[in-house]
């Protein structure tokens, strides 16, 4: 069993995704914490509903970034977290953090990376006039959407596509992969070697 904490700032829909595949005994490990920068995010209320413990932690309290993630790291820590998961996390978590649960962080990204990271991943695509696009699960290291790729998966980009029809397409398939790179990390079968991840 691990102990997950995550971090989300929007609706929640991945946060949702995991909270039902730990319910269906798909992952062995327990959300202990839900933490956000925006009070009113979706995902912390649907933590909620499910007894899970939330926290909002203002930005604007804090001076830096560093000082806001040590804030974070406190909370993680005193729930003796073993992964934290990014579900829809708006900030870029700062060096200090990143050291602080080296290979421990994981994010999901709507593209098959390193194509279209940053921002508006399925606009990038759907602009591009790529064929295929999908999602990403990795670690995170300190660049954007850069770390060891752990799951993607594909799905077409059809002609009729716009950016909101594939950002449909494309969380069904999120959805899918978040909870099951989850569990393998919970089994520790995720052997990281460089820029590779290995599944045993
Ligand atoms: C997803 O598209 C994910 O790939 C990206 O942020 C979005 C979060 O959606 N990192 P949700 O909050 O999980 O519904």
């Amino acid at each position: 069993m691990i102990n997950i904490g995550v971090l989300a700032s929007g609706r929640g829909t991945n946060l949702q995704a995991i909270i039902e595949a730990i319910e269906d005994g798909k992952i062995e490990g327990e959300i202990k914490m839900v933490i956000s920068d925006h009070p009113k995010a979706c995902a912390l209320k649907r933590a909620q509903q499910y007894y899970i413990e939330t926290r909002y932690i203002d930005f604007k309290e804090f001076k830096n970034r560093e000082d806001y993630d040590k804030e974070i790291i406190k909370t993680l820590k005193e729930k003796k977290i073993d992964l934290v998961v990014l579900a829809g996390y708006m900030r870029i978590l700062s060096p200090y953090f990143i050291k602080a649960y080296q290979n421990k962080i994981m994010n999901i990204h709507p593209a098959l990376l390193p194509s279209f990271p940053g921002l508006h991943a399925q606009k990038q695509a759907v602009e591009a006039g790529v064929k295929v696009s999908g999602c990403t699960v990795h670690f995170v290291d300190e660049g954007v959407d850069s770390g060891p790729i752990i799951l993607q998966k594909a799905v077409e980009v059809s002609d009729d596509d716009t950016e909101e029809s594939l950002t449909e397409k494309i969380l069904i398939e999120e959805h899918q992969i978040y909870p099951l790179a989850i569990q393998l990390f919970s089994e520790s079968r995720l052997i990281i070697q460089g820029k590779r991840v290995f599944i045993k």
